[in-house]
């Protein structure tokens, strides 16, 4: 890479968000694109269920937006919710167009459906949604001369420098530790994107794959960016039980189909939780089966769709069917071993319908952003849709403020003279286990105030030890990530202390009502960048 102002906008993710948004953008600017592994290592990839969207004429925007905030219980953004249901279908339509494949059922798109839903609206493929989207936008991606791709490239913080025109701050790049050469690079941009995913590797247990340690949260937040909703982290009722199944999802669309949830002795019990059964929100559905779990001291429950037609269930979950025949699971004779695991951050990085954070020039898209749309709990495959909603959004307003903008100031080049190289990376890995043990332990999907007390303790202690790694030795992959997830772990401990209440996914035995008034959690840094500081 070099290390030259050369890219008018720096995209920092390259899933659904990052994709979508240098797509957007690549007819007229050159775009520089990252991911700290490999193109598609993210969460997107992974993607089972599908896509929400109003594509059947018995649906309506009204009835989707009216599932949205039943989900969020209270606290989804009205306007954030219309906007992203408004502009679902021509989401799925622009899909379309890059080639991506949906499963049909004769002339139509097949639809299926989800906790929550009140319709089948849930465009998919198969039961590979993610990765037809991701390998349909990479293809364009990499055929597009004005996009440069960067893999195995970590973005370690964002350069923020004053902009005496404006009286403001504004963000001028990024420090990035290119993984080959094992050097920082500096990276500077008209416009940075912040398309970073979510924070779920901050859990023991979680469907996400490795590199979502909130990086892009942290970031934002030691840029002075205030983040809100912190404390509701979603978890997925259904992860596949099994000692040598590394974080595989069973998709929610499974129950869409029929799939019944049962007790280790063979009965169904979600009736007794919620009248919608086993379609009742995540939320509910996850905390039953928690409940059920503790209540039996069982390891794990069941998800049983044997009664359905075999081929029916090889057709439309070919990738659940063959996961789970590698461990030894027919799935079209027995009941699946599940158990609920760590999959979505609702909250983030606040921004408005453009993208736009509180410091000048950054932007941020996708699961690390807080929008307003998911409120105390997202509703199933809502998140897909927001990474093209708001990815277009936001390449909307670069496009139309972008010449006006000012390349910035070179910023000075990382100092690595005062580090060395750490003889000491078992503490790393150490503390790495102990915070994502004592994040699912403490501050899991049951809470206590007293358990978050002791988990803030802890995270602060972890947090001292991190900041003398990290000014003493060399940058690595993992010091990164620790330093970012242990930081986030403080937001998230933070904001579920603040709740004193019990709504959507923060459940509190402590606070077991709802308090009459919903209300964001919004911290604000103390490098808040939206003050006036420099004039
Ligand atoms: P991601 O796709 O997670 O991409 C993040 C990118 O940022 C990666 O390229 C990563 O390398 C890069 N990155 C991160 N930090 C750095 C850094 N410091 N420097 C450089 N690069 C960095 N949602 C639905 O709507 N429908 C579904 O069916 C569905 N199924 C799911 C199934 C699974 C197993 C999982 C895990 C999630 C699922 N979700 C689903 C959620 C959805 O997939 C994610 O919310 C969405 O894909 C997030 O996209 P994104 O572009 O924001 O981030
Ligand atoms: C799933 O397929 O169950 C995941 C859907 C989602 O997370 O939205």
């Amino acid at each position: 890479m070099n290390a030259q102002v050369n890219y008018d906008v720096l995209v920092i993710g390259s899933g659904a968000a990052g994709l979508t948004l240098a797509l957007h953008l690549s007819a007229k600017y050159r775009v520089a694109l990252l991911s700290k592994q490999r193109l598609q290592d993210g969460s997107t990839w992974f993607a089972q269920g599908g896509i929400a969207a109003v594509l059947d004429e018995m649906d309506s925007v009204e009835s989707h937006i009216a599932d949205t905030l039943d989900a969020g219980a209270g606290l989804c953004h009205p306007s954030s919710v219309r906007f992203t249901v408004e502009e679902s279908t021509a989401a799925i339509r622009w899909l379309i167009d890059q080639g991506v494949d949906f499963t049909r059922e004769g002339e139509d798109y097949h639809l299926t459906k989800e906790g929550g839903h009140s319709h089948r609206r849930i465009i998919h493929s198969a039961d590979a949604t993610g990765r037809a989207v991701h390998s349909s936008l990479l293809v364009k991606v990499l055929n597009s001369p004005n996009i440069d791709c960067f893999e195995h490239h970590v973005a370690i913080d964002l350069i923020r420098q004053p902009d005496p025109q404006k009286g403001r701050f504004r963000c001028a790049g990024a420090y990035v530790l290119n993984k080959t050469t094992e050097d920082v690079e500096l990276l500077q941009a008209k416009a940075v994107i912040l398309a970073t995913g979510g924070a779920s590797k901050a859990y023991l247990y979680t469907s996400n794959p490795d590199g979502a340690s909130g990086d892009g949260i942290a970031m934002a937040w030691r840029a002075g960016c205030r983040v809100a909703n912190m404390e509701f982290n979603q978890f997925h009722p259904t992860c596949l039980y099994h000692p040598k199944a590394k974080a595989f999802l069973i998709t929610e669309a499974l129950r869409g189909e029929g799939a019944q949830l049962k007790l280790p002795d063979g009965s169904r019990f979600m009736e007794r939780f919620d009248k919608r059964g086993e379609l009742a929100p995540r939320d509910i559905v996850a905390r039953a089966i928690d409940h059920e779990m503790k209540r039996l001291g069982a390891d794990c429950l069941y998800l049983d769709i044997s009664h359905k037609d075999p081929a029916f269930v090889r057709e439309h979950f070919p990738t659940v069917y063959s996961n789970c025949l590698k461990y030894g699971i027919d799935m079209t004779k027995e009941p699946i071993p599940v158990v609920p695991a760590a999959h979505y951050t609702c909250g983030g990085i606040m921004v408005d319908q453009h993208g736009r954070t509180d410091l000048d020039q950054l932007y941020a898209i996708g699961e690390t952003t807080f929008t307003g749309l998911h409120g105390a709990n997202r509703l199933a495959s809502n998140s897909l849709l927001e990474c093209l909603v708001y990815a277009r959004s936001a390449a909307l307003h670069i496009d139309e403020h972008l010449d006006s903008v000012q390349a910035p100031r070179k910023a000075p080049e990382w100092d690595a003279s005062r580090v060395t190289d750490s003889d000491e990376d078992v503490v790393i890995s150490h503390n790495w286990d102990e915070l994502r043990r004592f994040m699912w332990d403490y501050v899991g999907i049951v809470r206590t105030r007293k358990r978050l007390l002791r988990a803030q303790h802890r995270v602060k202690l972890l947090q001292r030890e991190i900041l003398e790694f990290y000014a003493n030795y060399r940058i690595t992959n993992d010091l990164v990530e620790l330093r970012n997830l242990a930081l986030v772990s403080e937001l998230i401990i933070r904001s579920a202390l603040d709740r004193r209440e019990s709504r959507g996914l923060h459940y509190s035995l402590d606070y077991p009502g709802l308090r009459e008034l919903a209300m964001d959690t919004v911290l604000v840094p103390e490098n808040y960048a939206n003050q006036r500081q420099f004039i």
